[in-house]
């Protein structure tokens, strides 16, 4: 491990996710041929897949044997890329589009894109309950009930909300990390914690640490992605620049100005790094990870 290379890391991960998804999304062949071409349009070839990376870096971490992340890591990009197909629509974010691609609104229409989402919702909790899943019962429960908590309106779908509702006013400090912390660092929290349940005998610290390091990346996620949507160009994010501004979104970058939200980025990312600072290089892909949500390009 001391010559651990992380890109590598991720790439094999990244891979490894790619597939069981290929393989585990309905074939287009299959009846409604429509929704399930839709679905793969939504979820496949494209994203970087970084919440899935935080399951298996946690997995890691705390010994989980091998393959019973999987499921829980294709879940959380499903539910990631149905959140992604429902905030491109025309109601909310009104983007046309997404990793490099027309929105799924557009290369099929507003119905099929809510469909869509919906479907790729159930689909992940379908996954994880199936029986080919190789955790237990108990395991099974516990990552569903983190699951669907994290997505629903305490979690993904309640920020979402309070960001629309947001749009036209500045929120302060306080409501805005609130907003952040729902929409995306819920997911992220979940992925990662997700990825402790996964082994049998994680401890007390590490499930301590991971939830402090993936609620502090989780919100600088957030915090990084509207600085890139007012820095870095549309060909680069893959999906429309500029767009917060043009939408009036309360974001950091309007709170705080640029620096002040790279500086909060970098204060956020050295307490996650902090929080897992105890943990011997079994925590090397968590660290790498930690480098990936705040220096990342797009
Ligand atoms: C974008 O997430 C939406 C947010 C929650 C900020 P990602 O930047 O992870 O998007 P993909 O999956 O790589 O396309
Ligand atoms: C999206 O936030 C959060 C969710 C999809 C839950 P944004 O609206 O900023 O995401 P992008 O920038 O469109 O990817
Ligand atoms: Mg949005
Ligand atoms: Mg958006
Ligand atoms: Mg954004």
């Amino acid at each position: 491990m001391n010559s651990f290379n992380f890109n590598h890391w991720a790439t094999q991960h990244q891979s490894a996710v790619e597939q069981l998804l290929v393989n585990n999304l309905p074939s287009e062949r299959e009846l409604p041929h429509t929704l399930h071409q839709a679905m793969r349009y939504a979820v496949l070839g494209g994203g970087k897949r970084i919440r899935t990376l935080f399951t298996y870096a946690s997995a890691e971490l705390c010994q989980a044997p091998v393959g019973y992340a999987d499921a829980p890591a294709m879940a959380i990009e499903l539910i990631h890329a149905f959140s992604l197909v429902h905030d491109d629509m025309p109601c909310m974010d009104d983007d046309d589009l997404r990793r490099g691609k027309p929105s799924t609104h557009k290369q099929y229409d507003d119905a099929t894109a809510l469909l869509t989402g919906d479907a790729l919702q159930s689909l992940a909790f379908e996954l994880i309950a199936d029986s080919k899943c190789p955790l237990s019962e108990s395991q099974k429960v516990k990552i569903l009930h983190l699951l669907s908590v994290a997505t629903g309106s305490r979690g993904m779908a309640g920020g979402q909300s309070i960001d629309l509702e947001s749009t036209g006013i500045t929120l302060n400090h306080e409501n805005l990390e609130k907003m952040h912390a729902y929409k995306t660092g819920a997911l992220i929290h979940a992925a990662a914690i997700m990825g402790v349940i996964c082994a049998p005998n994680y401890t007390h610290a590490q499930y301590e640490a991971i939830d402090v390091y993936s609620k502090k990346l989780g919100l600088a996620f957030q915090v990084v992605d509207d600085i890139l949507d007012a820095e870095a160009d549309t060909e680069t994010l893959g999906k429309t620049a500029g767009k917060d501004a043009e939408n009036n979104k309360s974001t950091y970058v309007t709170l705080l100005g640029l620096a002040q939200a790279k500086h909060l980025a970098a204060e956020l990312h050295q307490q996650a790094v902090n929080a897992i600072a105890s943990f011997d290089e079994r925590a090397n892909p968590l660290r790498g990870l930690a480098n990936l949500v705040v220096q990342r390009g797009y």
